[in-house]
């Protein structure tokens, strides 16, 4: 279980996050929904541990993980830019957690080729990154985070740099994927369908605090 207690967090003297307080299940995904600069980034920076809160807590299994650093967590993100490797090969991207994670490379790059296949990216595994259209290179990042098994997924706007028949097709495929693997999820996006098509909850951040959507 993710919790974050009481988040309190301000950007240039203004608060932006006023007691932020979220709880997610294993299994779970939860969708945060609210304005352009509402502080939605901020506060999955802030569950990532690439950005500390002012005051408050972050929790997972009863564990304080405030001050955790980020690569200490077993969480993954995806940002919407993708943020995959330029110089590696499609494979080697989605075996690179489990490297840095200390696995040796042949060990990892099997495990990751036995990962694209049925996501119907086998027959890119050598290609370059760059080639790929851009829903493949989102599969390919979501593989990229799931490989590791993280115990918490962080989705950023996955899909805002497609075109909206891809968004609809990926939703679906994405929303079993996640659901199959069973970390809590947290997604943030600006689309209600969206939220509503793979979160099974919904939180619109508002004047720094959280409101349920529905
Ligand atoms: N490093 C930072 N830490 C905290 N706040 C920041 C930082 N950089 C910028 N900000 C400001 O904080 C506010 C919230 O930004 P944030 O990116 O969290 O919003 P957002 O809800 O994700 O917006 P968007 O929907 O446009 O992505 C903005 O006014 C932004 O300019
Ligand atoms: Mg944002």
């Amino acid at each position: 279980m993710l919790e974050l207690r009481d988040i309190h967090k301000h950007w240039n003297g203004q608060p932006l996050l006023r007691g932020v307080s979220l709880g997610v299940a294993a299994g779970e995904t939860v969708a945060l929904l609210g304005a352009s600069g509402s502080g939605k980034s901020t506060l999955l920076k802030i569950v990532a541990g690439l950005e500390a809160p002012e005051s408050g807590q972050v929790w997972f299994d009863h564990t304080d993980i405030t001050a955790l650093p980020p690569e200490r967590r077993g969480f993954a993100l995806m940002f919407q830019d993708f943020a995959l490797f330029p110089h590696l090969n499609v494979r080697d991207n989605v075996a690179f957690g489990l490297i840095e994670q200390g696995h040796r490379r042949a060990q990892a790059r099997e495990q990751a080729e036995a990962l694209l296949a049925p996501w119907g990216l086998a027959a890119h595994a050598r290609a370059r990154v760059w080639t790929l259209s851009g829903g493949e290179q989102q599969r390919v990042a979501l593989a990229r985070a799931l490989i590791t098994r993280p115990r918490v997924l962080l989705l950023d706007e996955p899909f805002s740099a497609l075109d909206a028949a891809l968004r609809e097709q990926l939703r679906a495929e994405f929303a079993e994927r996640i659901g199959a693997a069973g970390m809590a999820a947290v997604l943030v996006t600006h689309d209600e369908t969206e939220a509503r098509g793979m979160a099974q909850r919904a939180w619109t951040l508002r004047g720094g605090r959280l409101e349920s959507a529905w």
